[in-house]
């Protein structure tokens, strides 16, 4: 095993586990398990959670007085859970073990990136030098996406005597992985039956609470040497135990396969029947190791990013992640982009504005995956209308936080742990999130020149959240520009004024640029519609010319502040205090949380010149400087380089990255200005889960968005591609830190296309095919072409 495809962990370390177990998921798409010792149930140190790609549940809780109401991704039924513990012929039997015994000697966690296998190796000796090797190997299956499965093995050292060993199916499972949410209810599952069928298969049927999903679990446990289980079974669990002999330098072996089936799966069955009778087909573990390695060789083949040395090795484990978040299985499902991952339960398993850093990737290489997203927002296009319309506008209003309905998620009270205090939650005032939606459906047809979907479900999206923009502008007659008031930037520091009744800011720099972009670019799409779709859509969104002069007008005269020659991120922004950042920084150390430590002090971020993320420069991540410079031209702002220079050093300097988009942003726009600190940035983005950056965050779930713009980073950012008619763009910014690379991506009808970057030159080869050649855009506006079947190099 390469190390370049290794993670691993060659210690037990308690309060690191909740990272191993983060880090150490597998998945495929349709449902992930964390990477938890299999011995242990959910406590502080350890938390086994399974959860299933849009399988939320809605209960309503009590806290401060008030009731809230909370969908959460729901944690599913313990699959994993094996006891063991060590019965010597010559003594009593020795205690249960598990990773905290006293006898633990060596704990090893191996994950096979490659083959998407995780290995956990134990290694337990007792003070009479009694010894017992444990090694586990668990798969979640790609190629087969309700199938996973855990081996383990045992070895004894120096005695002879039997394991008993206790499989489980331990239904007795909440939603409590996250400290902060433990006042709300988390008991999603209910109406619990278990039982048994022949061949050792032990089964659990539940339901959630609200909407009532039916979820069945099957797990047929066979041992070597073959033995009977005494099997007993209570309203929420199952447990089969087995007497296995043991013998020095011959081991026994344990396999739990699982079959999980829900009533949401298609075509529609009973999922305890399907369940029941497809864990009677599932092939033994061997078979079942060599197809899941074979389905996740495909994956890789059309998924992978090289890269040499250690920042290749991260890289790797973020695309690992992000394909067992998003698989080509997740073209069939209707689900969106967990903002973290199947790994964990922060955020609920919500999905916010964070596929703009994700699609990009799979627009590239998993184009259907990117059209099924979209198509989990198409379908609750009538959810933002509604929205839109009880807010007393027209057109969609995405909400900030996304599950199942398309509904408003974002919780009406948040948690301050470090003050104690619930206070209310103004993250939904978030707008910008409709024209990330729409971004996504623009560039995802750009990228790969899917003109059906623009045309049809693309279009509908593009214009309504363009109507919803252009109705929510206010024209303010002083100004002679249009203003877009009380909403919430992505910093999220600033949620109100100071000392202001409501909440809201007005003119959010980036809210506003974005509004114009997308309304220019609904203008756009209705001018290319074929003349019968336009109609038919003009038609039934009620779209008259009326309606699009003021589009035009909007698009043209949104209000952009600016002070001290910087673009202000929102009007207001250059009035507040400053802070005293190193005073914070002496008094706390990390302050990424500035607005916990301000709140517990008696004070508010929102006094200060103080963001928590990228805001206004998330402008220069989104647009290269030319269609900046555009965007700012068509709006009758002058953006030159020295303004948004000056602008890019102003919000550094008063930036706290308290999300881990916050480095990945600022990385992306310095290495395209090619500044001095874009490395640092980087590194800090490639760091912010393997490293755990944020403090504890990483245990509770990955951050995908992060992960996935790191890798678009090197893909887009680096090589400065662009996917233009019958071709690519690649205008390349140096990152001395990363000078080589290679991918495939999907270009138009070609597949497979191959670009490998080395220092000063590039090479890229179209995978023979009955295809035209592929247009190859260089820097200088040189034009070339590539054959099928050949490779050409080019100068950077
Ligand atoms: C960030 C948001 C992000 C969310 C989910 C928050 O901390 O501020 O921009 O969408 O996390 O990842």
């Amino acid at each position: 095993m390469s190390a370049g495809w290794t993670w691993r962990y060659d210690r037990y370390d308690p309060e690191r586990e909740p990272l191993v177990e983060a880090l150490c998921t597998l998945g495929n798409g349709r449902f992930a398990t964390r990477g938890s010792a299999p011995e242990c149930t959910a406590g502080t140190t350890h938390y086994p959670g399974t959860y299933l790609a849009g399988c939320y549940d809605r209960l309503t809780s009590t806290v401060a007085g008030q009731q809230v109401e909370n969908e959460d991704l729901v944690n599913l039924p313990n699959w994993t859970l094996l006891r063991y513990r060590c019965l010597p012929d010559d003594g009593p039997p020795g205690d249960w073990l598990t990773p905290e015994a006293e006898e633990l000697r060596r704990y090893e966690v191996h994950l096979d990136l490659r083959a998407g296998v995780l290995a956990r190796r134990l290694f337990y000796e007792d003070a009479r030098g009694r010894g017992l090797r444990v090694s586990h190997v668990r798969v979640v299956h790609m190629g087969d996406p309700g199938v996973a499965a855990q081996r383990t093995l045992f070895r004894a050292y120096g005695w002879k005597g039997a394991v008993e060993v206790r499989s489980v199916l331990d239904g007795d499972v909440t939603n409590g992985g996250v400290e902060r949410y433990r006042h709300l209810d988390g008991r999603h599952l209910g109406g619990h039956r278990t039982g048994f069928d022949s061949g050792g298969v032990a089964w659990i049927s539940c339901r959630t609470v609200d909407p009532g999903i039916r979820i069945a679990m099957a797990v047929r446990t066979v041992t070597r040497p073959a033995r009977p289980a005494r099997e007993t079974a209570d309203s929420l669990g199952t447990v089969q135990t087995y007497r296995l002999p043991v013998v020095p330098r011959r081991s026994a072996t344990v396999v739990k396969t699982l079959v999980l089936r829900t009533s949401t799966d298609r075509p529609a069955a009973d999922p305890l029947t399907a369940a029941t009778d497809l864990i009677t087909r599932a092939p033994a573990f061997p078979r079942l190791l060599s197809a899941h390695t074979a389905a996740w060789q495909r994956v890789w083949e059309q998924g992978e990013l090289h890269v040499p040395g250690e920042a290749g090795r991260i890289l790797r484990l973020h695309v690992f992640h992000l394909l067992q978040t998003l698989s080509p299985h997740t073209a069939d499902l209707d689900v969106g982009v967990p903002a973290r991952g199947l790994h964990g339960e922060a955020y609920r398993g919500h999905v916010f504005w964070d596929e703009l850093f994700v699609l990009p990737y799979l627009d590239l290489h998993f184009p259907e995956v990117a059209r099924a997203l979209l198509m989990y927002r198409y379908r609750r296009l009538p959810a933002a209308r509604e929205a839109a319309r009880r807010a007393g506008h027209e057109g969609a209003m995405y909400p900030w936080q996304s599950a199942s309905s398309g509904r408003e998620e974002t919780q009406a009270l948040h948690l301050n742990p470090r003050s104690g205090r619930w206070l209310p939650d103004h993250s939904r005032l978030q707008r910008h999130v409709g024209s990330a939606v729409a971004f996504n459906v623009w560039r995802y047809a750009q990228a790969t020149g899917d003109r059906g979907f623009l045309h049809s479900e693309g279009a509908e999206i593009l214009l309504e959240v363009a109507r919803h923009w252009a109705g929510a502008a206010v024209y303010d007659p002083a100004l002679r520009r249009y203003r877009i008031r009380g909403v919430v930037g992505p910093d999220e520091y600033h949620d109100a004024y100071p000392d202001a009744a409501a909440p809201g800011i007005d003119d959010n720099a980036y809210t506003n640029a974005t509004a114009a972009w997308v309304l220019a670019r609904g203008l756009d799409v209705l001018g290319e519609l074929p003349g019968a779709r336009r109609s038919e859509l003009s038609e039934r969104l009620s779209l008259d010319d009326g309606e699009l002069a003021r589009w035009e007008d909007v698009s043209r005269r949104l209000y952009v502040p600016f002070h001290q020659g910087v673009v202000s991120q929102f009007e207001g922004y250059g009035d507040l205090a400053e802070l005293d950042w190193e005073a914070y920084r002496t008094r706390y150390g990390d302050i990424r949380r500035l607005d916990r430590i301000l709140e517990a002090e008696g004070d508010t971020v929102n006094r200060y010149q103080a963001s928590k993320q990228a805001d206004t420069l998330m402008l220069g991540y989104l647009f290269r400087p030319e269609e900046l410079n555009g965007l700012f031209g068509r709006l009758g702002y002058a953006l030159d380089d020295e303004t948004w220079r000056a602008t890019v050093s102003y919000y550094l300097r008063r930036t706290s990255h308290g999300s881990t988009l916050s480095s990945l942003v600022h990385g992306w726009v310095l290495a395209r200005q090619r500044g001095a600190d874009a490395w640092r940035y980087c590194e800090e983005a490639l760091l912010a889960d393997v490293a755990d950056v944020q403090g504890g965050t990483t245990g509770e779930g990955i951050h995908l968005g992060a992960m996935a713009g790191t890798i678009d980073l090197v893909e887009r950012g680096i090589t400065g591609l662009d996917t233009v008619p019958g071709g690519l763009r690649v205008a390349p910014v140096a990152l001395a830190e990363i000078p080589r690379f290679t991918f495939t991506l999907c270009c138009g009808r070609h597949r497979g296309v191959r670009l490998r970057m080395l220092p000063g030159r590039f090479a890229i080869r179209v995978p023979a095919s009955p295809e035209g050649p592929l247009t190859v855009e260089r820097p200088g506006g040189g034009r070339s072409t590539v054959e099928p079947g050949q490779e050409r190099w080019f100068r950077r």
